[in-house]
């Protein structure tokens, strides 16, 4: 029947595209198709050639130099699926997508700086801007270096399925502890296609607690506003119009009171502070 060969030609297609994104990973090679022929449809050296023509795949691994490290890694039906692919690119498929609230795609999230005792917070979504459904295969992780301030205070509930145009969402909470300085970590979340894990870097950068200014309201005031400015601008490296995760960045940090030791703390932080540069808008 013309249905079932279609609905098989796709499934080979669908194979196919995981294998080209994908070869790296799925059959231990040090590049995956994409890496030197870019993405399809319209993809380099001539490869459309190999539309639903898994002989020519094979001969151009077997002659083709850069190619020889899949020799005995990709049997006849891979090269079949593979050429499916070719003929068949805009095959559905699950896609993965790491964004922010607004829907920009997110490469690392940056807390920026964070007061010691105090707390940031990001909301980020795992999104599935694909056609067929996605799903969550583990739980997801924060690990790395400073992993012990962050920790995940929600995330996509396990099973997950992630519909076409759905996403679930991961809110991360930074609590810097300890000294003053850069911190880094990881965040990975195990999904079933292509690549996974979706991953992120996590930066941040935890300061000195400002002194609490009780005499002064307005400073104090200023001083908050201030915060939250130095905490959008650590995510404004990125350059122009700053980066995604400063919109992210809903709960700035929850001021710690110390009416008892106001005047000891107040003298080396104050100044530090204000001298937060300002991101530009
Ligand atoms: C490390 C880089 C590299 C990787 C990875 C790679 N190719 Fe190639 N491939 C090439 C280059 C370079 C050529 C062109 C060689 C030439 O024209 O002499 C080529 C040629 C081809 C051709 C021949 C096109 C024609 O007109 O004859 C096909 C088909 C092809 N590749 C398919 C694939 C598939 C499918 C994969 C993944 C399984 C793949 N390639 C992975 C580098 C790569």
């Amino acid at each position: 029947m013309v249905g079932a060969t279609l609905g098989e030609a796709r499934a080979d297609a669908l194979q196919g595209k995981r294998l080209y994104l994908d070869a790296a990973r799925l059959a231990g090679t040090p590049d995956s198709c994409v890496d030197c022929h870019g993405g399809l449809p319209g993809g380099a050296f001539g490869i459309g050639a190999a539309a639903n023509a898994p002989d020519l795949i094979m001969s151009a691994i077997d002659s083709v130099p850069d190619m020889t490290p899949f020799r005995d890694r990709l049997g006849a039906q891979d090269c079949v699926d593979l050429a499916a692919y070719i003929g068949d690119p805009l095959v559905p498929s699950p896609a993965v997508a790491l964004v922010a609230p607004d829907g920009r795609v997110l490469d690392h999230i940056d807390l920026g700086e964070v007061e010691l005792g105090s707390q940031a917070r990001v909301v980020f979504r795992l999104a599935n801007p694909g056609q067929l459904p996605l799903a969550l295969t583990g739980a997801s992780t924060i690990t790395g270096r400073d992993a012990a301030e962050l920790e995940l205070s929600s995330t996509c509930a396990l099973p997950s399925v992630i519909a076409p145009g759905g996403g679930c969402d991961f809110t991360l909470d930074f609590r810097p502890a300890g000294g003053a300085g850069p911190r880094l970590a990881r965040f990975a979340v195990d999904h079933d296609w292509v690549r996974s894990p979706a991953a992120l870097a996590v930066l941040g950068t935890a300061v000195p607690a400002a002194a609490n200014d009780g005499d002064a309201d307005a400073t104090d005031e200023a001083g908050d506003s201030d915060g939250i400015a130095g905490a959008r601008d650590g995510a404004c490296d990125g350059g122009a119009g700053g980066s995604p995760v400063g919109a992210l960045l809903v709960l700035a940090r929850r001021r710690r009171r110390r009416p008892q030791r106001g005047a000891a703390a107040r003298g080396p932080t104050g100044p530090g502070r204000m001298a937060a540069p300002t991101c530009g808008r």
